[in-house]
């Protein structure tokens, strides 16, 4: 039988020590790692047991042993057919019996021991497992993060929230991007509320609040994005974006964030975090592409897999001169598949001078157009399976 881990630590040497005692074990492996154990930690579980309905979790409770068990607590909620193998340093009764409260059925003591994980592994072999899925109604995160600036990161976000909007999908558009703050100027918009209001109602935050006093385009998606003045961008922390994106995904399809490229930002990360894709915005020119290296193994390191990360080429020129790389040389600069590429073309300028997104101009479609949801679908392709299912 085919064994699929989700491992979850904050300690990469664990992470590590898991994924390479897996290799060892025919027809085994880690399909998605996390280097968080806190409470949006089922946003991503969820998202990945669409993709993987027969996988367990290994989940370490070491780093922040109360965290941690909260945090298994909600996997578990959200999941109850999961199968669950938490490893801890502290073997006493109670920090086992407390595991076991949270929804562990197997407990694992560390430092890890090859023999005792594969011992681990032949019992949650032999458990007659459900799939784990079912219990997902949650929203995609799609976060768009550029390599560098100006490589149209903001573009890509609005028309990509724009065309889900068209397929009749609830969605929201986040602007985490502090520095730039350029999604409502994309879209032709100066909204009244921002970030900051949205943090002072969070305790009391529900849907009809929320799309009471957010922005919403024409094409019907709700937007939202830091205030102008950079004074206020403390008002909005950490624990904030967390609380109100873990309630975005319970109440919408689809949640697009232009993430801008500053990594070093605690929403940033944690926006990663809860992505079920990040599209890694870059262009065919070489700083852009040396910039990417650095992104992709920063995100790897993470605990993100090739799978999550999609580059995403923009800009993109078939005939390429002595200053543009080809698309097959990034994809072996980068060790990765290119995602997509989007033509360059006057009418992403256009678009913008007129403040609106160039999908669904009303005009007949370009290339740029048809490229452009070609990308989308392929970036969809399971959630529209699922809404066919669902439906
Ligand atoms: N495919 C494209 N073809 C032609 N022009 C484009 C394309 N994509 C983006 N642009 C143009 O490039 C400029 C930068 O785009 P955008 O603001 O989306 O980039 P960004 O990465 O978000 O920039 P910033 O770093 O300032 O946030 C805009 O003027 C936009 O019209
Ligand atoms: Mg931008």
């Amino acid at each position: 039988m085919s064994i699929v881990l989700l491992v979850a630590s904050t300690d990469e040497h664990l992470r590590e020590m898991v994924r390479e005692n897996l290799l060892n074990i025919s027809g085994a492996r880690v399909a998605s790692e996390y280097a968080e154990v806190s409470s949006n930690l089922y946003i991503r579980v969820l998202q990945d047991l669409e993709r993987h309905p027969d996988a367990a979790i290994f989940v370490d409770l070491a780093g922040d042993p109360e965290a941690s068990l909260k945090a298994l607590e909600k996997v578990k909620q959200a999941a109850p057919d999961l199968y669950v193998i938490a490893a801890n340093y502290a073997v006493d009764v109670e920090s086992v019996v407390h595991a076991v409260r949270a929804g562990a059925n197997d407990f694992l003591s560390l430092p890890l021991r090859r023999t005792e994980f594969r011992d681990a592994i032949t019992r949650l072999e032999k458990t007659p497992r459900r799939a784990s899925t079912g219990a997902s109604r949650l929203a995609r995160i799609y976060t768009f993060l550029g390599a560098k600036g100006g490589v149209g990161t903001t573009t890509m976000a609005v028309n990509f929230a724009a065309s889900l909007a068209q397929q009749k999908q609830q969605t929201v558009l986040l602007d985490i991007d502090w520095n730039a703050n350029d999604v409502a100027m994309h879209l032709g918009a100066a909204p009244q509320y921002t970030l900051s209001e949205v943090a002072e109602n969070l305790s009391r935050m529900d849907q009809s609040l929320f799309e009471g006093f957010v922005a919403r385009d024409p094409l019907g998606f709700f937007f939202v994005g830091p205030p102008d003045n950079f004074d206020h961008r403390g008002y909005f922390t950490e624990p904030m974006f967390r609380e109100f994106s873990t309630f975005l995904v319970e109440k919408y399809d689809s949640v697009v964030i232009d993430a801008g490229r500053d990594v070093s930002s605690e929403i940033t990360l944690t926006a990663l975090h809860s992505s079920s894709a990040v599209f890694l915005v870059t262009t065919q020119d070489y700083p852009a592409i040396r910039n990417s290296q650095r992104y992709l193994s920063f995100l790897f390191r993470l605990g993100f897999t090739q799978d999550q990360v999609r580059i995403l080429v923009n800009f993109h020129q078939k005939k390429t001169g002595a200053s543009l790389a080809s698309i097959e040389q990034i994809q072996t600069t980068l060790n990765q598949p290119v995602f997509y590429g989007i033509p360059s073309s006057p009418a992403v300028l256009a678009s913008v001078n007129k403040g609106r997104p160039f999908v669904g101009g009303g005009e007949p479609a370009g290339d740029l157009e048809r490229s452009f949801r070609a990308f989308v679908d392929k970036a969809t392709q399971r959630k529209s399976d699922d809404l066919k299912k669902t439906a």
